[in-house]
């Protein structure tokens, strides 16, 4: 399978995010990675629907949506409407995830699952087969720019297998500290899509550093 690369808009410069779309979009890269964030789930608070609506205008990739927000059923709708293709909501926020999931495909979107650091993947087991992506946090969320945790390797690899063992098709998203350092390990430990938004936005050449990413694990391939 290739692996696919995620930039996180967080990362942009939000008084330039054409300029930064329109560079995602001529690069190698995959999917918009976009982090939407309540100040409440998490500290922090990053941008919302307007912002959205804006970047899709001119985007001309999926949309890979990430909500760092408590109760996320209420925004299901919403965030289909906007063009999102893959909705990931936080195991953390969702106290009925399996139907939480079912209400994300039935808006025709791809369902996602974010867990945090903390969060042991062997929670996913019975419900695994329902999901077609799991964000595994590689930092704690809220904030791009952190040290990646060594722990997630593991976890990847757990989560790998359990994928194998239900038959499922789910992908592995690891989010927060990617770097050429670390990406060609997570992809042989498992892991489909990297997301990176420092690492990306902050490069001299940002498409340059996308190429280099993509070419990094895509050259061997890797252990699925
Ligand atoms: C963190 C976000 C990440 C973040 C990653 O809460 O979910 O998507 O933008 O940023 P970097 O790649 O800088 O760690
Ligand atoms: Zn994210």
């Amino acid at each position: 399978m290739q692996t696919l690369i995620a930039p996180s808009v967080l990362a942009a410069d939000f008084a330039n995010l054409q300029r930064d779309v329109e560079m995602i979009n001529r690069s190698e890269a995959d999917w918009f990675h976009i982090d939407i964030m309540d100040g409440v789930f998490v500290p922090n608070i990053s941008f919302g629907m307007p912002v959205l609506r804006d970047i899709v205008k001119h985007a001309t990739k999926p949309m890979d949506v990430h909500l760092m927000i408590v109760d996320p059923d209420r925004y299901i709708e919403t965030f289909a409407k906007l063009g999102a293709n893959v909705l990931t909501v936080h195991y953390e926020a969702c106290t009925h995830l399996h139907r939480t999931l079912q209400a994300i495909k039935a808006e025709g979107m791809q369902a996602g699952v974010a867990m945090n650091p903390h969060t042991p993947v062997h929670l996913l087991q019975d419900v695994i087969q329902d999901i077609d992506l799991v964000c595994l946090m590689s930092v704690n969320p809220g904030f791009g720019g952190q040290k990646f945790i060594e722990n997630t390797y593991s976890k990847v690899r757990e989560l790998r297998q359990m994928i194998e063992a239900k038959g499922a098709s789910t992908r592995i998203e690891i989010d927060g500290g990617v770097t050429d350092q670390n990406a060609k390990a997570l992809v042989d430990a498992g892991a489909d899509v990297l997301v990176a938004g420092s690492f990306v936005f902050r490069a001299q050449d940002p498409v340059a550093t996308v190429a280099n990413l993509k070419a990094l694990t895509n050259a061997t391939s890797g252990t699925h």
